[in-house]
């Protein structure tokens, strides 16, 4: 059976990882392999209803995740997981159970983030309206060794996901010669 992949973007809200995680898929269905997207905001809607944002929740979302993907990967899909997951050691973790795992830290800085503020939510927290928000009243650790990283205050959003598919394609996780959906796997 073909092997799957889990791909997961770590970084700071706004920092563009649903973005990246959009055109990812794209690019990845495009060139016939079977993709899944796990979404933070979206995984919270279901998966992690009534999670909140102390390390205790964010860990208990993060392993949902790593749980699924895990399941997923190991029968061949591609996943793409697009959430902060702000502590190294759980991300290590989601690794460790995942196997083959490619960690991209969807790098921005903060200032960048706040003058987007895309959501509202910076401004929120930074006049205190938020409590725990990453970067600003809650951590946020940087990957020590990610496999990848982008710079979305110096990319595009198609720079980027170049650099990830060379990476994946480096790693022998998939083969992307064929652009037609034939053999796109090793
Ligand atoms: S994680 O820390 O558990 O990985 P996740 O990626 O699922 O976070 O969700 C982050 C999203 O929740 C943000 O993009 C933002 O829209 C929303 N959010 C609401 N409150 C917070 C908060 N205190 N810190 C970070 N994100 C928050």
């Amino acid at each position: 059976m073909q092997q799957g992949v889990t791909i997961w973007l770590t970084g700071l809200s706004g920092a563009g990882k649903s973005t990246i995680a959009s055109l990812l898929e794209k690019e990845l269905r495009h060139r016939g392999l079977p993709v899944e997207v796990l979404d933070g905001d979206v995984v919270r809607q279901y998966l992690s209803k009534g999670l909140g944002f102390s390390r205790e929740d964010r860990d208990t979302n993060i392993r949902r995740i790593a749980f699924v993907s895990k399941l997923l990967t190991r029968n061949g899909i591609t996943v793409i997981v697009a959430a902060i997951s702000p502590y190294r050691s759980t991300r290590d973790e989601a690794r460790q159970e995942i196997g083959r795992f490619l960690e991209v830290y969807v790098k921005c800085p903060l200032d960048e983030l706040i003058r987007r503020d895309v959501k509202g939510l910076y401004a929120k927290a930074l006049r205190g309206e938020i409590e725990n928000f990453t970067g600003v009243s809650d951590p946020y650790e940087e990957p020590l060794s990610p496999d990848v990283v982008v710079e979305t205050d110096r990319q595009s959003p198609a720079e980027s996901v170049a650099l990830i598919l060379a990476a994946l394609e480096r790693g022998g996780y998939v083969k992307l010669t064929a652009l037609d959906g034939s053999g796109g796997w090793p």
